[in-house]
C-alpha cells in the first residue's frame, strides 16, 4: 500500500482468485499473475491426497482457501477473505471419459458449479470481473471446419454439454446483471504439467518410459481423431487479457493447426529416434461413446482485437513435454 498525494492510502496490489489453482492452467496463472503484481488467492478442495506439486515453486506467494465448487457457502466466504478484482473459474471435473462414468458429478462442478460462483460474486460485490473456462468440446460435431464464436454447439458428452451450460450461463449473468463476465472457449492446450490421463501427457511419458526401458508398449485409443493442441502458458495469458479488455466479450482461443494423435505419436516418438510405428497399439476399448472427430480453431477475433497470439509451435510442445519427461522418469 502507498499514501496518494492527498495524504489518502490506497493499495496498489490487485487481488485475483483462482478456482483450480492446483490444475494445469491455474498453476500458469498464478505464475503469470503473480509477475504482473496480484495477490494470489487460489481455491482448493479437500481431498485424500494433496496436489500441490504443480504449486511447489509458488506456494510461499500465494493464499490457497479449502473450498469446492460443490459449496456455496464456501465460495462466498472465501470471495470475503481474499477481496478480489477478478475471478477465474478453472475448476472443473475436466477430462471427458470421466464424464461418462459420472455424468451427475460432472454436471454438478462443471455446469452449476458456474452458476454458485456467479451467484456468490454477484452477491458479495458484481463489479468483480470474472472469466470462465469454457471449451472447444461445446463445439462437439461441428458443423464448420473451423470453429468461430459464432460456430452453433453441438457437445458429444455430458462434459461438453455441462461446459455449455457454463458458457451461456456466463453470458446470460452478464446480460442479466450486467457482470464483467466472459466466457474464454478454449481449446486444447498441454505443457509438462499436463495430467497423466490426457493424450498428451500419456504419450509423452510412455514415449519416455519406452525410451529408458521401463515400459514396453503405448495403449491408445483413436489415433485419427484430431485436435488443435497449443501451450498452456499461452492460454493462460488469453485469460488474463480477456479480463482486462475494455468491454465483455467472449472469444475462441486457438492456434489453427489440427494434427491427429496419430501425428502426435510419430512427433513424440521421433524426439528420442524411435519408430512410434514399433510401440503403439489401439484398444478398442478406450474408444469414447460419442467421439469429437475433429476440432480445429479459428482465433481471428481474439488475435486482432486484442492482439493474442500463440507463441509455441505443436512439435516444439511435444518436444518440451518428452524431455520433461525423460527427465523425470531418469533414475
Ligand atoms: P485440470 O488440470 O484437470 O484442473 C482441474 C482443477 O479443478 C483442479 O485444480 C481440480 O482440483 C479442480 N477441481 C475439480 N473439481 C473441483 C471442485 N468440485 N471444486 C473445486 N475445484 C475442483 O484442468 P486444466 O487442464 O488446468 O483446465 C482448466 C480449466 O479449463 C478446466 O475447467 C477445463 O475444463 C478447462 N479447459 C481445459 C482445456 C485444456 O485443454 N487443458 C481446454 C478447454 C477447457 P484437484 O487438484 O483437487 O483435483
Ligand atoms: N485421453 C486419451 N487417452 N485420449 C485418447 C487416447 C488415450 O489413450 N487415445 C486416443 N485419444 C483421443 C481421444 O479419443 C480424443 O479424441 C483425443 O485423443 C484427445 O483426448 P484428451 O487428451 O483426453 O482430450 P479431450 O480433447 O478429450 O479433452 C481435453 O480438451 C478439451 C478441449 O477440447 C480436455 O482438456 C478437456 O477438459 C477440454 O475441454
Amino acid at each position: 500500500c502507498v499514501l496518494s498525494e492527498s495524504g489518502r492510502g490506497f493499495c496498489l496490489t490487485r487481488s485475483a482468485l483462482i478456482t483450480g489453482i492446483t490444475g494445469q492452467d491455474g498453476s500458469y496463472l498464478a505464475e503469470l499473475l503473480l509477475e504482473k503484481n496480484y495477490d494470489i488467492h487460489g481455491v482448493v478442495r479437500r481431498s485424500s491426497g494433496q496436489r500441490m506439486e504443480r504449486l511447489e515453486s509458488i506456494l510461499p506467494r500465494i493464499t490457497l482457501h479449502d473450498g469446492d465448487l460443490l459449496d456455496s457457502g464456501s465460495l462466498l466466504r472465501i470471495l470475503e477473505k481474499s477481496n478480489p478484482v477478478e475471478v477465474y473459474n478453472l475448476a472443473a471435473q475436466s477430462f471427458v471419459p470421466a464424464s461418462w462414468t459420472q455424468p451427475i458429478l460432472t454436471g454438478d462442478v462443471t455446469a452449476l458449479g458456474v452458476t454458485r460462483m456467479l451467484e456468490a460474486l454477484r452477491h458479495f460485490n458484481p463489479a468483480i470481473r470474472f472469466f470462465q473456462a469454457s471449451s472447444s468440446e461445446i463445439f462437439g460435431q461441428a458443423l464448420d471446419k473451423k470453429q468461430s464464436e459464432q460456430t452453433a454447439l453441438r457437445p458429444r458428452s455430458p462434459y461438453g454439454v455441462a461446459k455449455a451450460y457454463g458458457h451461456f450461463i456466463t453470458i446470460n449473468y452478464r446480460e442479466s446483471y450486467d457482470l464483467f463476465a466472459v466466457s474464454g472457449i478454449l481449446f486444447n492446450h498441454e505443457s509438462p504439467r499436463r495430467g497423466h490421463e490426457f493424450v498428451s501427457r500419456k504419450v509423452s511419458r510412455g514415449v519416455a518410459a519406452i525410451k529408458l526401458g521401463l515400459q514396453e508398449k503405448l495403449i491408445l485409443g483413436n489415433l485419427n481423431a484430431e485436435r488443435d493442441w497449443g501451450h498452456a502458458r499461452d492460454y493462460v495469458h488469453a485469460m488474463w487479457m480477456m479480463l482486462n479488455q475494455k468491454h465483455p466479450r467472449d472469444y475462441v482461443v486457438a492456434t489453427g493447426k489440427k494434427y491427429t494423435v496419430r501425428d502426435l505419436a510419430k512427433i513424440a516418438f521421433a524426439c528420442v529416434d524411435l519408430d512410434w510405428e514399433r510401440f503403439v497399439e489401439v484398444d478398442p476399448a478406450l474408444y469414447r461413446p460419442a467421439e469429437v472427430d475433429a476440432l480445429c480453431g479459428d482465433s481471428s477475433s481474439i488475435q486482432s482485437e486484442l492482439g493474442w497470439q500463440p507463441d509455441s509451435g505443436f512439435e516444439d510442445l511435444i518436444q518440451e513435454m518428452v524431455l520433461s519427461d525423460l527427465k523425470s522418469l531418469t533414475p
